[in-house]
């Protein structure tokens, strides 16, 4: 008969050998990803780009509801231990509802306004966001919070997020959305664009050629990771660092352009869900 110390151990072992589950509407979560598996190289990841239903920006709260539902029921029958939702748009508008239903944790994206704020010099700062994001009650929590005496210029990047999805990141089309969705910021002497969307850390280069010099770029991504590392932590669900993390990603639409993203360094299956 197994003794209740080596059966705890076994579930134990078991726990933290599982993967850690990732999901976005499409290739953008990939950028947090990265994140992760840079500071926790030993964890098995699975990461889901839902591309067939994105975006999910203009989509209303109940069906992005639904959808985070779907990915986060696939990535459960698959053993996660731990669930980063790598959007915003779901984070905003879903997580609330995943944490109140189900057991395993959460870890959500939101843009980074409050270091934006607390540093600004000019006082105003910009966020490229979906309209999903922006629109989301989480979001004016969290701008009324940090934001007081900042003026915040708020811009929907409609348009950016079906682009990249379709690998057309340097494009002429991309610049010239870009350029008028920074007019406005530029126009208030912005001195830090917070990038709300896991999809826009693929635009960064383009977006230095664009704005002034002295605007820094704030992604949430690493900070996501660290977060992800504490919460793995506290829950002893981390994988033994000897273990060489093993990266599975599972696309809806368009695995080639996941794959492109990742430079092909890993296999993309395509998968229905
Ligand atoms: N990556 C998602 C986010 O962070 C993109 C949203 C969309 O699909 O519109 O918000």
């Amino acid at each position: 008969m197994i003794s209740t110390r080596l059966f705890f151990l076994l579930i134990f072992t078991i726990m933290s050998n599982s993967p850690i589950g990732i999901f976005d509407s499409g290739v953008g979560g990939t950028s947090i990803w990265r994140e992760i598996h840079k500071l926790l190289p030993h964890e098995n990841t699975i990461y889901l780009a839902d591309s067939k239903y994105a975006p999910y920006g203009p989509k209303g709260k109940e069906r992005i509801t639904e959808l985070s539902i779907k990915n986060t029921e696939l990535l459960l029958k698959k053993g996660c231990k731990l669930i980063v939702v790598a959007c915003n748009t779901a984070t905003t508008n879903a997580i609330r509802h995943l944490r109140e239903h189900y057991d395993v944790p959460f870890i959500g994206i939101e843009p980074a306004i409050k270091p934006a704020a607390l540093q600004t010099k000019s006082n105003a700062i910009g966020i490229l966001a979906t309209k999903g994001t922006l629109s989301s009650e989480l979001f004016h929590k969290t701008s009324d919070l940090y934001g007081n005496g900042v003026t915040i210029v708020e811009q929907v990047g409609e348009g950016l997020v079906p682009l990249i999805e379709n690998g057309e990141i340097d494009t002429p089309e991309m610049e010239k959305l870009l350029k008028l969705y920074l007019a406005p910021m530029i126009a208030a002497d912005i001195d830090y664009l917070v990038l709300g969307c896991s999809h826009y850390p693929y635009l960064i280069p383009k977006l230095k050629t664009l704005l002034p010099q002295h605007v820094t770029i704030i992604d949430s991504g690493a900070a996501v990771a660290r977060h992800t590392q504490a919460i793995l932590t506290q829950h002893e669900l981390c994988a033994p660092t000897s273990n060489v993390g093993d990266c599975i990603f599972y696309s809806n639409r368009k695995p080639e352009i996941l794959s492109e993203i990742l430079h092909g360094d890993f296999t993309v299956e395509a998968l229905d869900f």
